[in-house]
């Protein structure tokens, strides 16, 4: 039986995670499951930085950007020796099992370590990346997709102003989806992407230059991942080849994490994390609960990681039709 379970967030922080806590925290309660807060993620795990959660320890936190419970990428966890650590403190505190909120490489840490010691754990997608495999939806996307909205809006009034052309730099890690939904939902006149390669500056020129016959101002979102390299050389490039007109570019960085989170990323937080805990009960090894077409799906937590998610080449390809004429 479980009787004791611990939660940490790892990774990029991601808006919903506290909502998700608090559900996680809850549900076990109405259980009879006690739950300690692992803080700063795998880090806190190897030195026991534990605390006790209790049902009313999470009050007010729905709403709150962040993690209540910090957290960490971290390096050791990736060596056994860490790991066995790690193992050896989750015993001493009784803890049965464990739920962490994080993304790819936090679900790896997750895999191996609940193979190697028979830990039962279910990972929750918890990325403003939303690149995990097997589930449409991760924990953050939509209120980073938000706040990137609500800036390139305001970029795009002083750009259409002074008829500039802006690459504007997203987030996203190798992937591709937060500047596809970005970039539809602002009428982006280009969105560059990691997963479709650009042949090489010229070739991007060209398609600006197509652009600009029409619109005098150009919103270019740019994912950080995309493989011309660094937005501020190509914004140069560009600069120099297109003397007649302004280029400029924007980095977002991390304002994109942060932030209170947007109705879905609390009511989607809260669903997720009430069926973690259904799975944890189970004591089933390895598993991961996520949503596809707004159902709950279980799968094994080695399927998440072992392959990369598709970009949805339909909103891509609509985008490209409907904010160009
Ligand atoms: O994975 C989330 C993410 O925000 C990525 O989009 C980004 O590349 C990365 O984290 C940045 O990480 P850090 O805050 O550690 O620099």
């Amino acid at each position: 039986m479980i009787k004791k379970i611990g939660i940490l967030t790892s990774g990029g922080d991601a808006p919903g995670m506290n909502a998700c806590i608090r559900s996680i925290v809850r549900s076990a309660y109405k259980n009879n499951i006690k739950v300690v807060g692992i803080e700063y993620g795998y880090k806190g795990l190897l030195n026991s930085n534990f605390i006790n959660l209790s049902a009313e320890s999470v009050t007010n936190i729905v709403h709150k950007g962040g993690t209540i419970l910090k957290t960490n990428r971290c390096e050791e966890f990736k060596q056994k020796k860490y790991r066995k650590i790690a193992y050896n403190n989750l015993r001493n505190e009784n803890i049965d099992g464990l739920i962490i909120l994080g993304g790819d490489g936090s679900f790896k840490g997750a895999n191996i370590f609940s193979n190697e010691f028979k830990v039962p754990v279910v990972g929750i997608p918890s990325t403003i990346d939303n690149d995990i495999y097997g589930s449409d939806y991760s924990i953050g996307f939509n209120t980073a997709v938000q706040t990137i909205m609500d800036s390139v809006d305001k970029i795009r009034d002083t750009a259409s102003s002074h008829e500039r052309i802006f690459f504007i730099e997203v987030m996203g890690r190798n992937s591709g989806h937060l500047a596809i939904h970005a970039g539809n939902a602002t009428g982006a006149e280009l969105v560059l992407i990691p997963e479709i390669n650009i042949k090489n500056f010229d070739s991007l020129v060209q398609k600006i230059k197509k652009i600009n016959i029409k619109k005098k101002s150009i919103i270019i979102i740019y994912a950080e991942g995309c493989n011309l390299g660094p937005v501020d050389k190509i914004t140069n490039y560009v600069q120099k080849k297109m003397k007649n007109s302004n280029v400029r570019y924007s980095i977002l960085g991390h304002i994109q994490r942060g932030g209170s989170p947007c109705e879905k990323d609390r009511i989607n937080s809260s669903i997720l994390g009430y069926y973690s805990v259904k799975e944890i009960i189970k004591k089933d090894k390895s598993k991961m609960v996520g949503i596809i077409n707004d159902k709950l799906i279980v799968q094994d937590l080695k399927v998440s990681i072992k392959r990369k998610k598709k970009i949805n080449k339909d909103l891509f390809k609509i985008t490209e039709i409907i904010n160009n004429y």
